[in-house]
């Protein structure tokens, strides 16, 4: 049985728990605020709110409901626009009306949500504006610039409210509805191992697999395997950073120890598809999806991962990352195998760079994407890895460019050297991220941008073209 709050009362449910979230809000719930527009997680107009207890406090976040499965709202308090209604406008409605942000309305129930999510959430690692906490959001009426002034109000009100927005506060300004003072109390009464569901595909955040197999998910026997683990998704020991298998991209982006130590890092995971998607799709599910152009698995190839995977006998075994990948969608590992661990050394003396090119910079998927984690001493590189992705059928560890630059000086000319042995190593084909050739210019372009970055006082631009 799946239990869960849904707005102000306690939902107990014996849905299919692969279902989508939308339809069981739209269809069983009856509520139609929350509105379809693509169903793949581009739009936006699907958006609730999650939240969930986390070190005792309340943490809201968004997602899109489209490919969330209902089994991930369990033990959950989940917020459609409904449920931030009032007998007046909220502030982001009167924000969206004072501003002319909406035309059509078709997208607003998303934005209003999205805004009302970052009004409840005091922690700005994700979204640092009311601007960001938007991204994941699409509207065609309106050109963007009367939601961004909107966004801008709702940000200047909240700043005024000073450092601690308590709950209480956000009601008594009507952020949100009285409500939601007694959340907490009605989250602490679900049962959380009241669900138990078991079947052969597992899914983490769904992200991937409800766009991939649209029709089937939500009539599948899925299997939610760590779902509803308790603990800490990521962390540091020692130098290592580990990775539970409910990691989300959000939680890679806001760990403090990888912001402190990996410069742009925010930047990096920004380009990772938009909040409300970051939110929910895991590490361990861009890993297995396998995609050549998984932003999350270049960057983790560049960083020397190991997988820990488990068998349904609890099993271990921990490999590189790096030896994952046989072929297309072909992984060492077999279909019951999990991953239950992704671990990874932090850059302490090294330097680390990701690129990726889209046909635009945000809430896209690239044509090329690249990593690179590079150690420096007295003029020679003397550790080097380098990732690509979409140049192959695999996300691609560039094996032996990596060899060829390690222990040689950095110069000029050791890059475009390497750079012809990266070439060796891709094997790109045209399609509608590119043609084979724009893909093989991107790679080599963005092979020497790793060095242009991270190494600006030593390399000079005009000695590499
Ligand atoms: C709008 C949109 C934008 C996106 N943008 C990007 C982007 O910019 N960059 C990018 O890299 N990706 C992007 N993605 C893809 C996707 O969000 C990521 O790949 C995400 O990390 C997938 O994680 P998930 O938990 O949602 O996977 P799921 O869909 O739940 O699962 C994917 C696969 O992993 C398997 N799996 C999940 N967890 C485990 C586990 N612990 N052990 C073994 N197998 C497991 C599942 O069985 C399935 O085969 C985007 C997706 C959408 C919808
Ligand atoms: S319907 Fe478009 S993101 Fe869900
Ligand atoms: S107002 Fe029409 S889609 Fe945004």
């Amino acid at each position: 049985m799946l239990h869960f709050v849904l707005n102000d009362r306690e939902v107990k449910t014996a849905a299919n728990p692969a279902t989508t979230l939308l339809d069981f809000i739209r269809y069983d719930a009856n509520l139609r605020g929350t509105k379809i527009g693509c169903r793949e997680g581009d739009c936006g107009a699907c958006t609730v709110l999650l939240g969930s207890v986390e070190n005792g406090e309340i943490q809201y976040e968004n997602c899109t409901s489209c490919l969330t499965p209902l089994a991930n709202a369990h033990g959950r308090h989940v917020v459609t626009v409904e449920g931030l209604n009032m007998s007046e406008l909220n502030r982001a409605q009167e924000a969206m009306v004072s501003h002319s942000g909406t035309q059509c309305g078709f997208c607003t129930p998303g934005f209003v949500v999205s805004l009302c999510g970052y009004a409840l959430n005091p922690d700005t690692s994700l979204s640092r504006t009311a601007k960001d906490a938007v991204d994941g959001n699409i509207c065609r009426c309106t050109g963007y610039k009367s939601i961004e002034r909107a966004a801008d109000q709702l940000q200047e009100e909240l700043d005024n409210l000073g450092e601690a927005k308590t709950v209480d506060k956000l009601i008594d300004k009507r952020f949100i509805p009285a409500y939601f003072r007694d959340i907490p109390q009605l989250l602490g009464q679900i049962e959380k191992d009241s669900f138990k569901h078991r079947g052969k595909q597992p899914v983490g955040g769904g992200t991937d697999l409800y766009v991939q197999k649209h029709d089937e998910m939500p009539f599948m026997e899925v299997a939610f395997p760590f779902k509803h683990q308790n603990g800490t998704r990521i962390w540091k020991e020692g130098d290592r950073c580990h990775m539970a298998p409910l990691c989300t991209a959000s939680d890679l982006m806001k760990a403090p120890f990888l912001n402190e130590s990996i410069p742009n890092w925010y930047e990096y995971m920004k380009l990772v598809s938009s909040n409300p998607i970051r939110n929910t799709g895991t590490v361990a599910g861009n890993l297995v999806n396998a995609s050549p152009i998984g932003d999350l698995t270049a960057m983790l190839l560049a960083l020397n991962a190991e997988i820990t995977l488990k068998d349904p006998a609890d099993q271990e075994r921990t490999i590189p990352l790096r030896s994952f990948y046989l072929d297309y969608k072909k992984l060492s590992k077999t279909p019951e195998e999990l991953i239950s661990r992704t671990s990874f050394d932090i850059p302490t003396a090294g330097r680390f760079n990701f690129e990726k090119v889209c046909k635009r910079k945000y809430l896209d998927i690239a044509s090329v994407n690249a990593a690179a984690l590079l150690e420096e001493k007295n003029g020679v590189i003397i550790k080097a890895s380098f990732s690509v992705g979409g140049v192959s059928p695999i996300p691609l560890y560039l094996h032996k460019t990596s060899e060829y630059v390690k222990g040689r000086e950095l110069t000029e000319r050791t890059i475009l050297e390497a750079a012809e042995v990266l070439q060796s190593e891709i094997s790109p084909i045209s399609d509608a991220r590119g043609s084979a050739d724009y893909k093989r210019l991107l790679a080599g372009q963005l092979f020497k941008a790793h060095f242009l970055n991270l190494f600006p006082s030593q390399i000079k631009m005009s000695e590499l073209v």
